[in-house]
């Protein structure tokens, strides 16, 4: 992959500024924030300030128009520092894609300045206690009241829940319809009837609120109806996945990086049996896989974050998926292995890479268990592979014989 032409000039520029504000805003406090489980605004705020939340965002619409690519380069280096800081800046390309890529042309004028600007953060209402992997079997309802809905039901595992002042919640229109199902409509803070619920107590990314949001006969104008159209919610659920999944496998990158990073500098200066322990060929092995696995998770994530910026959306979900499920077993793996490597002291929370083994486990969960990533990958392949029928040719299917088959049905 030649540099010079995937990475844009803005992007290696928005790319330094994270890299800076990663060092001054989020690295130092990482560990207390995780500890009190706060947001970290300060750091936040540096973001917006630097128009990091304009990278997605068109330039039409206030942002950078900087796009996907760049969005996991700056995402990596937010997370390098604290993983759960970078999927808390994360979550507001995941909240935003459903108007970006649905919205109406007023909507998208109305929202994506005021995220651009970080005026306002967002969240993606889609989860539910019954429907998790199952996100086309949702309950939350929005009712047709003339010019409004009305919003009944709870999300769960909001991720900055709380924080965000637009949500993009999924609910269903149409109980009767299977593929017309689900609507998209955006929340907003304030709104009469919407609450936070329980805030998790969480094993990892505690630096960004994940909470239960109620929605108790919400009355939501029909104004705020992402694309003003009933029934294009699954779509766009889906096609939102499709774009927001490289960023959290950048975060997953990331979260390698920074664990790794933190083991090449324990390894150097820990010393046992009068050598530091990056001189033994199976700490070094530990250390060159690590690297290799996290350069390739790189590679193939902005591959697809490339693909998802050529607009080849018929290629991007199989890809997305790819990149979401190896990037974040990837993470899991170096992670675990970064604490391997600072052996007893990498069990302790006072040492840095407990939080990054802690903060790994999630992204195999969440925007699609690391399951469905696979389940998505091999109906694409299936899919695929009409095109391949000409290879049947060169295997030599043996015929089932007629006693065969009689063998397999009787058992006899
Ligand atoms: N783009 C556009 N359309 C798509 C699509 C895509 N990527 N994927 C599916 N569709 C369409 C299909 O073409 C089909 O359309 P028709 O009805 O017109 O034929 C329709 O949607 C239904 O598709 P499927 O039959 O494939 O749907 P399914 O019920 O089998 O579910 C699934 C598919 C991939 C499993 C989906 O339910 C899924 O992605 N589940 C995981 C949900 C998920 O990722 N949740 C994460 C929540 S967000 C989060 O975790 C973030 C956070 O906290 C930070």
């Amino acid at each position: 992959m030649n540099e010079n032409v995937i990475y844009s000039d803005k992007a290696k520029e928005l790319q330094a500024i994270a890299k800076e504000i990663a060092e001054s805003h989020v690295r130092p406090g990482a560990a207390k924030h995780d500890k009190a489980q706060e947001y970290n605004y300060d750091a936040a705020r540096a973001c917006a300030e630097a128009g990091l939340f304009g990278t997605w965002i068109p330039e039409e619409y206030g942002g950078n128009g900087a796009g996907v690519l760049a969005l996991a380069m700056v995402v990596e280096e937010l997370a390098k520092a604290d993983s759960g800081f970078g999927v808390a800046f994360a979550v507001n390309a995941l909240g935003s894609f459903p108007i970006l890529l649905g919205g109406t042309e007023d909507q998208k004028k109305l929202w994506l300045p005021q995220v651009a600007n970080g005026e306002k953060f967002v969240a993606f209402c889609l989860s539910e206690k019954f429907a998790g992997s199952d996100a086309g079997g949702l309950a939350v309802r929005a009712f047709d009241e003339g010019d409004h809905y009305r919003v009944c039901g709870e999300k769960k595992w909001t991720t900055n829940g709380g924080v965000a002042d637009i949500y993009t919640v999924f609910a269903v229109t149409d109980p009767e319809s299977r593929s017309r199902r689900l609507s998209s409509i955006v929340v907003e803070k304030g709104m009469e009837g919407f609450s936070i619920g329980k805030v998790e107590d969480k094993m990892g990314i505690r630096t960004v609120p994940v909470v239960e949001t109620v929605f108790d006969n919400v009355m939501v104008p029909k104004a705020n109806l992402i694309g003003g159209k009933e029934g294009m919610g699954f779509k766009n659920a889906m096609q939102t996945l499709d774009y927001a999944r490289p960023g959290v496998a950048a975060q997953a990158v990331g979260a390698a990086q920074g664990a790794l990073d933190y083991a090449m500098a324990y390894s150097g200066r820990r010393r046992q049996f009068g050598k530091p322990i990056n001189s033994f060929q199976m700490v070094q092995k530990m250390l060159a896989d690590m690297a290799i696995k996290t350069e390739a998770a790189r590679a193939l994530v902005h591959s697809v974050a490339a693909t998802v910026d050529a607009g080849r959306a018929s290629e991007a979900s199989k890809k997305a998926a790819m990149a979401k499920c190896f990037a974040t077993d990837v993470a899991m793996e170096v992670a675990t292995d970064a604490v391997q490597i600072f052996g007893g002291y990498g069990f302790m929370e006072d040492y840095p890479v407990a939080k990054f083994f802690r903060d790994a486990k999630i992204l195999q969960i969440y925007e699609g268990t690391n399951q469905i990533q696979r389940m998505v990958v091999a109906r694409a392949l299936i899919k695929e592979a009409a095109d391949l029928e000409h290879l049947a040719a060169y295997i030599p299917f043996e015929e089932q014989s007629t006693f065969t088959e009689q063998a397999a049905i009787t058992g006899s």
